[in-house]
């Protein structure tokens, strides 16, 4: 019988719901879209879907600028879908986690809407954060209240028509809340029960380290540091423990994931102490580059400080991985092998582990798309020097040979390249080589072994720039170097993550093997 509970070892998959599947024809995935897709996703062999932000809003950031955290927009359907798509998933063995966005709101929300009619040091301002600046300098020199700069580029600052300033990390339509504001906090307690009620299994908390700033608002330096006024503050974690004890007044095991940045596993694992968050995301992983060695402190790192180890290669802010991997190499089809080979590495690691949409096809970054069509604030806010974060959210590819290959009946909201038909999910299941068919064996297969394994690591010395490590009877080892490396002693390959021949491990590539 299965003692561990379900969060501690699952996969999970990241849902951006907007281009996931559509079923209504705009050109916009929905709710209806996940539900028909739920047989995919139970066949794939994942545990649990996170749902990315399907409230209403004005999309200024994909739907992270939310205006009602209690209702679905009508872009992505309805409560009814929602309640309905809860029910079908449970139905299929899928837990399913909602994200949660308490960092901001909309500036459509109607507290930010009742905070601008109202006056400075009103009640209503008081959910947010509303300064004064000081007199510009005579030089006119700056004039917000301190130097923090949105993470989309720009002042944190926007100025409303009285004078005062209002801070936003990110987009101007994305103000913060005030967290040392009892209303905000009860508020959003209550936001967490309602989605329980619903059944939700979970949720991802957007901006996890965010929430509470240094009161005083000093100055920063430049560049990211998890230790700064802006990140991470102590206080922080007081609201955590609150959450936690919301979810464990729930029946069934509800969990809260943390959307945390951080520059050291230490300060990440501060976040999932016992009473607070049960899991954070692990970037470090994602952030690492193709080296035996960077993996390997990475996984040090976290094996050492997390009592509850997670893994993620992609997500929907990041470039995906087959092409990060793949930069800079001269054949284009290393990217892919590379990507083939960490998730191997990964799934073999003790934890659970975050897949994004799409990775199981194997699909790439799409840098190419046209400006007219792009999205992401980032674009915008850096007058189109940083192609933002729409490329990694092209909608995914279903069926047939040309756009939208079965995303829905109507367009994609982003156009798809037109040499994806070999990608399909359709293509790809008739394909036995194929990335889908490899993750559905890879996933498979961690799935009857991953219960017996023992909770550790152990490395095993490895050739080359090869990284070697056994749990029981499993020896995972994957080749980062440009030769082939011999496989150690073994008496069967469970899995490969590309061709292998039974004494050398190629480049690029991981396999699974079994001792018995
Ligand atoms: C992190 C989300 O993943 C990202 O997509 C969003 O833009 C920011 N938080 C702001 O909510």
């Amino acid at each position: 019988m299965r003692t561990t509970p379900w969060w501690r070892d699952a996969v999970v998959y990241e849902i951006y719901v907007r281009s996931f599947a559509d079923a209504s024809g705009d050109g916009i995935g929905d709710l209806a879209g996940v539900r028909d897709r739920l047989p995919y996703l139970a066949e794939l062999g994942v545990d649990a879907i996170w749902l990315t932000p399907f409230y209403p809003s004005p999309m200024a950031d994909g739907g992270y600028d939310v205006a009602d955290y209690r209702d679905v927009d009508p872009l992505f359907g309805s409560l009814d879908d929602f309640d309905a798509l809860v029910e079908e998933a449970h139905a299929h063995g899928l837990r399913l986690i909602v994200d949660i966005v308490p960092n901001h709101s909309s500036s459509a929300h109607p507290w930010f809407q009742k905070a601008l009619a109202s006056t400075r040091g009103s009640e209503e301002r008081e959910r947010y954060m509303f300064r004064d600046a000081p007199a510009p300098a005579a030089d006119g020199g700056r004039r917000e209240p301190n130097n923090w700069m949105s993470t989309f580029g720009g002042p944190a600052w926007t100025q409303v028509a009285d004078g005062q300033w209002y801070l936003h990390l990110f987009a101007p339509q994305q103000p913060d809340f005030n967290w040392r504001n009892p209303e905000v906090r009860e508020e959003f307690l209550d936001i967490l029960r309602f989605w329980l009620a619903r059944g939700v299994d979970g949720f991802r908390i957007d901006v996890a380290m965010g929430l509470i700033k240094d009161a005083a608002l000093p100055d920063t330096e430049p560049g990211f540091t998890s230790r700064s006024p802006i990140w991470s503050q102590p206080e922080v974690h007081d609201i955590y423990r609150e959450w936690r004890r919301v979810l464990d007044s729930f029946p069934g095991t509800r969990v809260a994931i943390g959307e945390v940045w951080t520059d050291s596993a230490e300060d990440l694992a501060l976040y999932v102490r016992p009473d607070e968050l049960h899991q954070s995301f692990n970037f470090a992983w994602l952030e690492a580059p193709w080296s035996a060695t960077a993996f390997r402190k990475v996984i040090d790192d976290t094996l050492r400080s997390m009592t509850s180890p997670t893994w993620v290669l992609s997500n929907h802010d990041v470039v995906r991985h087959p092409t990060r991997y793949g930069e800079g190499a001269s054949d284009p089809s290393m990217g892919l092998a590379r990507a083939r080979a960490a998730l191997l590495a990964m799934l073999a690691l003790p934890g659970s582990a975050y897949l994004y949409q799409g990775e199981e096809l194997g699909l790439p970054e799409v840098r190419d798309l046209p400006p007219e069509s792009r999205q992401d604030p980032i674009f915008f806010r850096s007058n189109g020097e940083l192609l933002g974060r729409d490329g990694c959210r092209v909608p995914l590819p279903w069926s047939g040979t040309a756009p939208p290959y079965g995303f829905g009946p109507g367009g994609s909201w982003l156009p798809q390249p037109a040499d994806w038909a070999g990608l399909t999910a359709e293509r790809q299941a008739a394909d036995p080589i194929s990335t889908l068919s490899f993750y559905r064996r890879a996933l498979a297969t961690r799935r009857e072994v991953v219960g017996t394994l023992p909770g550790g690591i152990t490395w095993v010395e490895a050739p080359g720039d090869a990284l070697s490590f056994r749990r029981g009877p499993l020896t995972c080892v994957i080749n980062c170097g440009v030769e082939a490396v011999a496989l150690p002693p073994h008496d069967r390959v469970l899995i490969a993550s590309g061709p292998v021949d039974g004494t050398d491990l190629p480049p690029d590539t991981a396999v699974w093997l079994l001792t018995d």
